[in-house]
């Protein structure tokens, strides 16, 4: 087979596949890293794009889902679950109907961007709106593993950490080192602790001579990290990272230690302007959350000529409403050139 397999079949040296003899692929993966020549000039640095948005699913989540689902699958489960603020159910959905398994989706009610229902529902999944937030869904999903015959496929199951830090091999693998600045949205910090894993493995075996200070930002209104306790009730437009309590805060915390980075908040309002300036002068339509990236660069700064890499987790369409509502409504005009030339004028 020539071109793309997805990520198992190219790194396969770099994970444990034991007792696995036929992988769960869509071909995720090999994502473009884009060089963002406006925010590399208004930064005076040398700024990147990772559109995790190109993904099968459209989020990086599709990176452990692969692995997560492959490994289930080899083990003999016949249904997973998780529970989700709606890119995880799009992705688990995605790769349990490509494996002929049953999948079941626990989402906050009403929290969730429509794109991400939308898939959720069409790949096959049994949807469940919780009456709660992820916090409470993802504990559901974990209370339910111990009545009955169901594999976890959240990040607090190892197989998607394994998966995800494959994203930073391939940043290596374009630049030909790593960054100095790694800048990724943080909700769950699944994916801070799966990058930088992938830096610290290609480091020690010769990849890259050097190491990233990771910089992970959340929602104000969702920064637990930040404050340094759980939020109950967190809140944010993006809806991605509406996360009160991170199952892998401590891997996190390790991680901003070990890389001498740090998680910083940034505000709605800043989120929003990231989202709209990412898509307006870097041509990449990305999600609300995954804009907290660009938005932490864009109000902490960087060091100036330094290398940085903002991920930007997850695709724009997947939430119509909060990209028509934060643009001004398209004015309507007679089908006449009159008219047409007038508006233009
Ligand atoms: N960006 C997007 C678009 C996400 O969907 C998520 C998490 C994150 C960033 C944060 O990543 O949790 O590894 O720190 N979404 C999860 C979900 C929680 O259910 O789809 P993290």
């Amino acid at each position: 087979m020539t071109g793309w397999n997805g990520l198992l079949r190219e790194y396969a040296q770099w994970f444990n596949l034991d007792g696995v003899d036929e992988f769960v692929t869509l071909q995720e993966g090999n994502t473009p890293l884009i060089h963002a020549d406006r925010l590399s000039e208004r930064l005076e640095a040398d700024v990147w794009l990772k559109c995790e948005g190109l993904n099968p699913s459209g989020s990086f989540k599709d990176r452990g889902m692969t692995m997560a689902i492959t490994k289930a699958k080899a083990n003999g489960a016949q249904r997973v679950i998780c529970g989700s603020t709606g890119n995880t159910s799009a992705s688990a959905a995605a790769y349990a109907a490509k494996a002929g398994m049953d999948c079941v989706v626990l989402v906050p009610e009403g929290k969730i961007a429509l794109g991400k229902l939308a898939q959720a529902m069409v790949y096959g999944a049994e949807v469940l709106q919780i009456r709660g937030n992820f916090d409470q869904a993802l504990n559901l999903a974990r209370e339910l593993t111990q009545h009955m015959a169901i594999t976890i496929v959240n990040s607090i199951n190892p197989d998607r950490i394994e998966g995800q830090k494959t994203g930073a091999f391939e940043i290596v693998d374009v630049l030909g080192n790593a960054p100095d600045i790694l800048s990724i949205p943080v909700g769950n910090a699944g994916n801070i602790t799966a990058y930088w894993r992938g830096f610290t493995q290609y480091h020690f075996a010769g990849h890259c001579s050097t190491l990233p200070k990771m910089w992970g930002f959340q929602a104000a209104g969702a920064a637990p990290i930040v404050l340094g306790r759980p939020v109950e009730n967190p809140e944010t437009i993006a809806t991605a990272i509406r996360i009160g309590n991170p199952a892998s805060w401590v891997p996190a915390l390790e991680v901003i230690h070990e890389s001498l980075g740090d998680i910083r908040a940034v505000t709605d309002d800043e989120i929003i302007e990231a989202y709209r300036y990412v898509a307006r002068y870097e041509s990449v339509f990305c999600e609300p959350a995954s804009a907290a990236s660009v938005a932490g660069i864009l109000k902490f700064g960087v060091p100036k000529g330094s290398t940085v890499v903002c991920v930007l987790t997850g695709n724009g369409l997947k939430d119509p409403e909060t990209a028509v509502s934060t643009s001004a409504t398209p004015p309507v005009i007679d089908a006449t050139i009159k008219a047409l030339l007038e508006k233009l004028s």
